[in-house]
């Protein structure tokens, strides 16, 4: 675990962890950070300057520990600020700890327990959904009114619902000359959804309103998961779908969306990012064959992996009950069903990605 300490010439802190070199701070990153009356807004936390304007030779003049790793520092533009180790340490890359760590899963693993949409009104109920969106990507929620509109309640919960081309929320049941597979009984692969729209919807709720037909299972798969396996397994095949831009496109009537994306996206530092993944709009640009050939057998290993039952989950969504789930990281799909045996009417509506992260610090500063 590093540590914040004052360096032997009584004017740095320095950041040390075992077994590294330990390194000065900046004091330009120390003073920007300076939560002092006159550096900033104490309503707001925003800064009341332009930290461009800062003195690009600020030192540090003054340290005295004040704590257990918390510091009163002394600038030489004659700020003054505390600060505390464990707030400095929040900020090394890669330490955003702030909402639970997401964690992969397979279709043996532990499975997130449903929970009562009436426990949400409460803030610790509230609390544990968020917690269990953050770390599997999905919560089901149960005990839902059966009536078109109750997802939009949901979305409110947990953000604000996010207008498309298909409406605020939107029906999933089969009908006559859909503008969508989603609109018809055919089974869809798992998918994630509107991989053609800028941003892409962070967050899916589909809520069942009636399911009496045969068939119709929902299926889920983390795609988290199963990109840090092929990660391993097959780092060519990784490579080649993490480098690959991909044209999605949706057409109808009022609307024609296009967006380029890889098939799995990756952040800088090369960690999952998202997974944008839709067979039926999917169009690989024309590249060389052989290119081709290899990104091909790369989104076939993929493919396969996404319907394997290693991975996927398949379950009956029933009457009241409601997924909501990470577009970007899960990938979602159902089983064929008769439309004749009986009706299956589902409602849909997406949020962004922020909200449930937002709500979860919220409640965590509440409830501690
Ligand atoms: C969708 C979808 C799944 C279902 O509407 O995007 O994937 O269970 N629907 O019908
Ligand atoms: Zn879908």
């Amino acid at each position: 675990m590093p540590e914040i300490r004052i360096a032997p010439d009584g004017a740095t802190l320095e950041v040390v962890s075992a077994g590294e070199s330990p390194f000065a701070i900046h004091p330009l990153w120390l003073r920007e950070r300076c939560a002092d009356l006159a550096s900033l807004d104490q309503q707001t936390e925003q800064r009341l300057y332009n930290p461009s304007e800062l003195d690009p030779e600020a030192r540090i003049l003054h340290i005295e520990t004040t704590g257990l790793e918390e510091f009163e520092v002394t600038f030489s533009d004659g700020s003054q600020s505390r600060f505390t180790g464990a707030a400095i340490l929040a900020e090394l890359p890669g330490q955003l700890a702030d909402v639970p760590k997401q964690e992969p899963w397979s279709s043996t693993s532990p499975t997130p327990k449903p929970i009562d949409w009436a426990s949400c009104q409460t803030e610790a109920g509230h609390l544990a959904a968020l917690h269990d969106y953050l770390v599997y990507g999905y919560v089901i929620l149960t005990n839902l009114p059966c009536r078109a509109g109750a997802v939009l309640d949901v979305a409110r919960r947990f953000g604000f619902p996010r207008e498309t081309n298909f409406g605020t929320a939107f029906d999933v049941r089969s009908v006559p000359q859909a503008n969508d597979l989603a609109y018809t009984s055919l089974p869809l692969d798992p998918h994630t959804d509107n991989p053609y729209r800028a941003p892409v919807p962070g967050i899916q709720l589909l809520h069942c309103i009636t399911n009496q037909t045969t068939g119709g299972l929902s299926t889920l798969v983390d795609g988290l998961a199963v990109s840090e396996a092929l990660r391993s397994a097959s780092p060519e095949e990784f490579n080649i779908l993490t480098t690959t831009q991909v044209r999605f496109r949706y057409v109808d009537a009022q609307a024609e969306l296009v967006a380029m994306a890889p098939l799995i996206e990756l952040r800088q530092g090369g960690e999952f990012a998202a997974i944008h993944y839709s067979p039926r709009l999917d169009f690989v640009p024309l590249l060389r064959s052989d290119r081709l050939e290899k990104f091909y057998a790369a989104r076939r290993l993929l493919d396969r992996m996404f319907r394997s039952d290693i991975y996927e989950r398949r379950f009956k969504l029933d009457d009241g009950h409601l997924m909501m789930f990470d577009n970007c990281r899960l990938l979602h799909g159902r089983t064929g069903f008769d439309p004749s045996a009986g009706l299956r009417h589902l409602q849909g509506c997406y949020i962004d990605a922020d909200g449930p992260r937002s709500l979860y610090r919220i409640l965590r500063r509440r409830l501690s």
